[in-house]
């Protein structure tokens, strides 16, 4: 790729500021207006010529597409190594990047642990490298899942989401997200399922508008006048083998119609996806009428592309 550019990369929520947040919100909202103009929409060439790499270590529907289509639509290609070549099983993960950054301007990257991002990022310090998902964070699920709370709440501030089941990687984005945009949010976990305590201090020391972040063992007490109800999978990928351990110790925090009652009658209903229907969710409340999930599916392609244009070409959208 010619010329230099500052390093910026996404891997966790936490290297964005409260400005660039709120920013990549409001050119979220702006690119899809913009969407039904087609080629004609402004930003349609703001990745000219430019490469984007996705590298999956795990399964993905929506993450996959969503980046694809949003590179291509901003005008630039993906490039998709397969599988065993692309994160650290022929090659080092070192490796990999230095040769990555010669040819593309960003890499999405979907793996197990945060730190291996981390070990990309600082091998090629000229690769913008954005978080599709680890086993400790999931930034642009969170993004998106914002955008879609403010189109449906009005605005943000001072509003409560509740977060019932694991204290896992979807959690973790939606607190740190939650805290910094103002929104209050309540995490009801199986005791030995809590989000670490370093995750919840860090999330808390970018608190704005007096936002906090409550845990506790109870779902119908975290869903309590909840303006928003979230939850994700039991066991997420990777952890199939702890599946029926986890099924026992998960069941009472079923999101089901007598929980969703508990939050009151306006409260939204969220789910990253994929949902086992059953397990975590019942299809009477994920189908339901406050159910927002494909709101939230729809907003990764629009979040995603306002992330890529803030990193990629910030002089195409005033950042
Ligand atoms: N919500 C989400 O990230 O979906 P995929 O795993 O299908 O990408
Ligand atoms: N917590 C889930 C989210 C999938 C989008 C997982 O990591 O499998």
């Amino acid at each position: 790729e010619p010329g230099a550019r500052l390093k910026t990369s996404l891997i966790s929520l936490l290297d964005l500021s409260h400005e660039s947040l709120d920013f990549a919100l409001r050119l979220a909202a702006a690119v899809k207006r913009d969407r039904p103009r087609g080629r004609s929409a402004p930003t349609t060439r703001a990745l000219d010529g430019r490469h984007v790499a996705l590298l999956f270590d795990k399964p993905s529907l929506r993450t996959r597409a969503t980046f694809e289509i949003a590179v291509h639509e901003i005008g630039g290609h993906v490039v998709v190594p397969a599988g065993d070549v692309a994160l650290g099983a022929r090659e080092s993960l070192a490796d990999v990047a230095r040769n990555l950054e010669r040819w593309v301007a960003a890499a999405v990257v979907r793996t197990f642990s945060q730190q291996r991002l981390v070990e990309l990022a600082e091998a090629a310090p000229r690769l913008v490298v954005i978080n599709a998902l680890t086993d400790e964070e999931h930034p642009c699920q969170a993004v998106a899942d914002y955008l879609t709370l403010g189109e449906h709440w009005g605005s943000l501030q001072g509003r409560t989401l509740a977060y019932v089941g694991d204290g896992n990687n979807v959690a973790t984005s939606l607190v740190q997200a939650g805290l910094m945009l103002g929104v209050n949010v309540r995490v009801a976990t199986p005791p030995g399922y809590e989000l670490p305590e370093p995750v919840i201090a860090a999330a808390s020391a970018v608190a704005r508008h007096g936002a906090t972040v409550t845990t506790t063992h109870d779902p119908y007490e975290a869903v309590e006048r909840a303006h928003a109800v979230y939850t994700d999978v039991w066991a997420s990928m990777g952890q199939e083998s702890d599946a029926a351990r986890r099924h026992a110790d998960f069941a009472p925090f079923q999101v089901n119609e007598a929980l969703m009652a508990a939050a009151g009658p306006g409260a939204l209903f969220m789910h990253c996806l994929p949902a086992h229907r059953g397990d975590e969710v019942t299809d009477a409340v994920i189908d339901g009428p406050t159910s927002v999930v494909f709101d939230q599916a729809e907003n990764r392609l629009h979040t995603q592309k306002a992330l890529l244009l803030m990193l990629l070409a910030p002089e195409q959208c005033a950042c």
